[in-house]
């Protein structure tokens, strides 16, 4: 079935980026670099720039966590041994990302200026110590690294190494000490303008909880106020714009005087506790850190989907634009709880699907292992032992040499028709949420079914929060939307009378951005656009199942029946049809699935949790039924996953193995010239275990 009316999945997005960085034409390779550790070792900074060069390195992150080396007493500055650095890096082809070091800080700040210590959430509060553990809101800590920042952009913004700012890292955490707890009240005051507005916003008549006074909040804390879920979600987006006001000021003192070099913040994957989307606009090219846990039994295809779904959503976050993986190990790491090393192979496909998926880097951390301290066993190019005769280093040099290869590519995207949202605010409300599933409702997992599905099939997808735009797609999926966001409803059925297809699942359109249930009936705003109304909802114990029936001879390629697990919706069609019922319990008969067409579009209600069979039928069945192309038109081997980079002229076609076996693809799209082999492809290729490939057509 065709899409009628305005031709969905027209991007206006553009998929010609160039080089992140125009002096570098080329993918970049390198490493976090930490030469403060070894300044009394010259013969070991020597020998790092004689290895760099053996694995291609050409960038290198410098400076993460050097403050005390930069200034070991306060006002005091020792930038001698970073200048001498960075001309060497310079003269031997790495290029630098200069860190600011306000990841960790020198023990006279914290000695000096008690106030940039963190308070918990229990109030107590922090000694000097760890890392990213200070107050944001601290006018001592907030001069003190714009002090440096500044001191650093002066010195070496103009530098011929550095391409771009590496703000802080990975910014994380929480403080509730008085200060922080005086913003909170004055974002709140801001937002609502009058107590009224806000006591009906949290719904503060519950368990009496309404304020008559702002100085009578508190933030959110382990012995006081956690079931607000009006608060908490304010706290949370208060903790996001004020990291967010920290990096601001980070950014604005590097740019006094170095104010075109640009601007990243390494992000940790999906780390909850920051809304990454909020973020984005502030840098100018989005960076992450990966570090997915390889090679546990029986989870290689589920590993490499979740890490290719947030590659997409780096991607997404500057509408298609390269990002950089800033981070991944080398080898193990050493804070996960077994760490297993990669195994022969792993190595590079992990860092090319970073590439395949729209990086234009491969960056570890680190480049060698430190002597002692923490990371002292973390993976790292150079090992204890100093030379490069290591299976890793091996590795690396591997890396190295493939990307040289890659150069073409830099500047593509992956273009992608079909979006799936994945939502920081409703991720937060969900977790909030004391019902209906408290032994795990699984927000996270189930998001990822649905990209896994997608990803097995060999669908490009962008990964999206609400906020998003979505006229550039043409199927869009919205797993447990629990929370809309303002005009989110509106937009989707814009999308769906357009000719779009969209499905939500279950324990989707249940309350509004202050997490207030709707009134007049569940799915809320999306009750018309689906044409459902959804009464109750089932949780089934850990174990227990009920089945939902579907009609194979109308719905093409799906199974007679499916196990369904943990949440049951029961609900009732308004305009939508049947399309799946339950097979058990009292709600046997009753609606499991529905269509609803609405306009030029249709609308899909999945009622209930399945396992992952139903959804890879399912997302088979939309693809088939609605001419969604993936991407080389063809079934995959099981763990084998297709990604396609385009300028709009060129084609670059990622292929990957992430399994055992050594497995064949065979498609009549895929034709052209395999980059690491020089051969010509025609129709298939084979990839050995863990093996990559790249076919380029033009
Ligand atoms: C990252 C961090 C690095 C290093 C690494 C170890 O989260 O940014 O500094 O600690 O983890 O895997």
């Amino acid at each position: 079935m065709q899409l009628k009316g305005k031709k969905k999945g027209d991007s206006m997005k553009s998929n010609d980026y160039g080089p992140l960085f125009p002096s570098i034409p080329r993918v970049l390779h390198g490493a976090d670099y930490n030469p403060e550790q070894w300044l009394d070792y010259p013969e070991i900074l020597t020998e790092d720039l004689r290895m760099m060069q053996l694995t291609k390195c050409n960038v290198m992150s410098v400076g993460i966590f050097a403050w005390s080396s930069l200034e070991p007493e306060e006002g005091q500055y020792d930038f001698a041994w970073l200048a001498k650095i960075l001309d060497d890096l310079y003269a031997n082809g790495q290029y630098v990302f200069l860190a600011t070091p306000s990841g960790a800080r020198p023990a006279w700040l914290a000695q000096r200026y008690p106030d940039v210590l963190r308070v918990n959430k229990d109030r107590t509060k922090n000694t000097f110590g760890l890392r990213h553990n200070h107050c944001l809101s601290s006018p001592a800590y907030r001069h003190k690294v714009a002090k440096i920042n500044g001191e650093l952009a002066r010195r070496f913004g103009h530098h011929k190494a550095v391409i771009g700012w590496h703000i802080s890292n990975e910014y994380g955490g929480e403080c509730h000490c008085e200060r922080c707890q005086s913003a909170f009240r004055a974002w709140l005051q801001h937002n609502y303008q009058t107590l009224d507005r806000l006591n009906e916003a949290w719904w503060s008549t519950f368990w009496s909880h309404t304020y008559t006074n702002w100085q009578q909040i508190e933030s959110p804390s382990t012995h006081g106020e956690t079931m607000v879920h009006g608060m908490n979600l304010d706290w949370r987006r208060f903790v996001t714009e004020q990291t967010m006001e920290f990096m601001q000021a980070e950014i604005q003192a590097v740019r006094v005087d170095a104010p075109y070099l640009p601007v990243t913040t390494n992000f940790m994957e999906a780390f909850e506790g920051l809304d990454y989307w909020k973020m984005a606009p502030l840098l100018d090219f989005i960076s992450w850190d990966s570090y997915p846990t390889w090679h546990e039994p029986r989870t290689e295809a589920k590993k490499a989907s979740w890490v290719a779904m947030i590659h997409d959503m780096s991607r997404s976050m500057k509408q298609g634009k390269p990002f950089v993986l800033m981070e991944s190990t080398p080898s193990a790491t050493n804070w996960q709880p077994i760490s297993k090393l990669k195994r022969p192979g792993m190595h590079l496909l992990s860092s090319l699907q970073a590439v395949a998926h729209g990086a234009d880097s491969v960056q570890y951390f680190q480049w060698r292992k430190s002597r002692g301290s923490s990371e002292k066993f973390h993976g790292a190019v150079v090992d204890h032992v100093g030379h490069e005769h290591t299976r890793v280093f091996d590795d690396v040099r591997e890396v190295g040499d493939a990307l040289e290869k890659l150069s073409a590519v830099v500047g593509t995207t992956v273009d992608a028709k079909v979006a799936l949202i994945f939502d920081w605010e409703n991720r937060w409300a969900i977790q909030d949420a004391q019902g209906p599933r408290n032994a795990g409702i699984h927000y996270e997992q189930t998001v990822h079914a649905w990209y896994h599905a997608l990803w097995q099939q060999g669908v490009a997808v962008d990964v999206i929060d609400q906020t998003q735009p979505l006229d550039a797609y043409s199927l869009l999926i919205a797993p447990m939307v629990y929370l809309l966001r303002p005009g989110f409803a509106d937009k989707v059925s814009e999308f769906v009378k357009n000719g779009g297809v969209f499905v939500a699942t279950y324990f989707s359109g249940i309350v509004d951005e202050h997490d207030l249930c709707y009134l007049g009936g569940f799915p809320g705003p999306l009750m018309d656009v689906l044409g459902i109304w959804s009464e109750e909802i089932d949780s089934l114990y850990d174990g227990e199942t009920n089945r939902l029936h579907i009609d194979p001879s109308v719905y093409q390629g799906m199974k007679k029946s499916y196990d369904v697990i943990e949440l049951c919706d029961l609900f009732h069609t308004k305009t939508a049809k049947v399309v799946a019922t339950y097979s058990d319990d009292f709600y046997a008969h009753r609606p499991a699935v529905t269509l609803n067409h609405y306009h030029e579009g249709h609308a899909y209600y999945v009622g209930a949790r399945t396992k992952q069979d139903f959804i890879d039928d399912f997302v088979s069945f939309l693809l088939q039924r609605h001419s969604v192309a993936s991407h080389l038109n063809t079934r995959l081997p099981e763990a084998v996953s297709v990604s396609i980079r385009t300028n709009g002229r060129d084609q670059f076609i990622f292929l990957m193995n992430f399994s055992q076996k050594t497995q064949s693809i065979m498609s009549e799209q895929l034709h052209g010239r395999e980059l690491f082999t020089a051969m010509a492809i025609k129709g298939s290729i084979i990839l050995k275990p863990f093996g990559v490939a790249v076919v380029q057509q033009s």
